[in-house]
């Protein structure tokens, strides 16, 4: 069954609000640094204003202000970026609730307006009724377009859906049609996970281990695994608490049958702010620190990943934002990028920022916008912001 979508909503001369993830990276002069989260809510944004609705009214969180007002984190770059996007001006509002903004949605005639940082409220994250309701006062449909957010329980994600006919937006759509992909696979699948931490990818291998051919592991965890398994990791990043758990990873795979594959070649260096020591090795002597996969591993990466139906990818397999260790990360991206015949989907967070950084995007099924909740999504797990969504009927 899928949810309700926006396009079963009569939105002609309504006002419309909508929940949109614009918590966007910024540098320290405030400036965006990456827009995608903004420019993958502009269908639903159009597609709400091509339907008549009189208002388009936008709400988002940006960053972590902890219920006060952050100066730095008012929703002002977001606002132009958005004007700059949308090409029509956008009516930004110092406030999120309250008469003001209401009069002040009332006498615009602008038809976009985009509230205050959530956030500024305590309320917003405590998932407050009255919070949901004062938003939910302000339009007469609801649309949850913030699947970055879908992870959260609060007041803007969830509970307003209680005062509003609800429905998803194309972004989430979107997100909801490749993830569930990853979760039904066309076979063969193969896993590629990379990233510092078992720990963060624990769930996915559990959730998808059943589902998968091969899991292919990179990036700072491969050396918890390599260490699992009494191969030396030199002075390599290890998560000493979750070797057993590394170990249980790699016995489970063997009796589903299931390949893994881990680095054969390493680039290392002396310590990670001293690249002119780079060198590439098989194996890692004791006192070196790898930081990214070697030329062979790179090579039998593309091997294990050119048959795979589906691929899902979620980490780096190197510190790529360091561009002296960006190269088999790149490599890896350039090479998905290329593939004919597979479902590529790219978890977010930081595997999306490699897939923007080495132009790839567009040549992917899919990144997602949603760092943890793709992961959770991955994971298995119900996301509060969609559960919420009334089924089709
Ligand atoms: C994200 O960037 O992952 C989402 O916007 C959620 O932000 P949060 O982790 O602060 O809830």
């Amino acid at each position: 069954m899928s949810k309700v979508s926006i396009k079963d909503m009569d939105l002609k001369n309504k006002k419309v609000i909508v929940r949109v993830d614009f918590n966007v990276p910024l540098d320290e002069k405030n400036r965006i640094t990456d827009d995608a989260r903004i420019r993958e809510a502009l269908p639903t944004i159009k597609y709400i204003l091509d339907k008549g609705a009189k208002k388009v009214i936008l709400m988002s969180h940006l960053g972590r202000p902890q219920g006060k007002v952050v100066e730095s984190m008012r929703l002002w770059p977001v606002a132009k970026r958005l004007e700059e996007l949308l090409k029509i001006e956008v009516e930004k509002l110092n406030d999120c609730k309250g008469e003001e903004v209401k009069r002040a949605i009332e006498k615009t005639d602008k038809r976009v307006i985009l509230l205050e940082n959530l956030r500024f409220y305590k309320e917003e994250e405590e998932g407050n009724e009255n919070f949901a309701k004062e938003l939910a006062s302000l339009a007469e449909v609801y649309v949850n377009d913030a699947f970055g957010t879908a992870h959260r329980a609060h007041a803007s994600t969830t509970i307003i859906a209680k005062f509003l006919p609800s429905c998803i937006g194309f972004l989430m759509e979107k997100e909801i049609k490749f993830l569930s992909q990853a979760l039904s696979p066309q076979r063969p699948y193969v896993i590629l996970l990379g990233g510092a931490k078992v720990s963060d990818k624990i769930g996915v291998v559990n959730n998808l281990i059943d589902k998968a051919d091969k899991i292919i592991i990179g990036g700072a965890m491969a050396y918890t695994f390599l260490k699992s398994k009494g191969i030396p990791t030199g002075k390599s990043k290890v998560e000493e608490d979750k070797l057993s758990l590394a170990k249980e990873i790699i016995s489970a795979a063997l009796r589903k049958n299931v390949k893994i594959v881990l680095p054969i070649d390493h680039i290392v260096v002396d310590g990670i702010d001293k690249p002119q020591t780079k060198i590439v090795v098989e194996d890692i002597p004791w006192e070196k620190i790898a930081v990214d996969i070697g030329p062979k591993t790179v090579n039998l990466f593309k091997q294990e990943l050119k048959e795979a139906k589906t691929i899902l990818w979620n980490g780096p397999v190197g510190i790529f934002e360091n561009p002296n260790y960006a190269e088999g990360t790149k490599e890896i991206a350039k090479f998905l990028g290329e593939l004919k015949g597979a479902i590529t989907i790219v978890g977010g967070g930081d595997s999306a920022s490699a897939a923007k950084e080495f132009g790839v995007v567009d040549k992917l099924s899919h990144v997602s916008t949603g760092g943890g909740a793709s992961l959770e999504f991955l994971e298995g797990k119900e996301l509060p912001g969609i559960a919420v969504i009334p089924e089709e009927r």
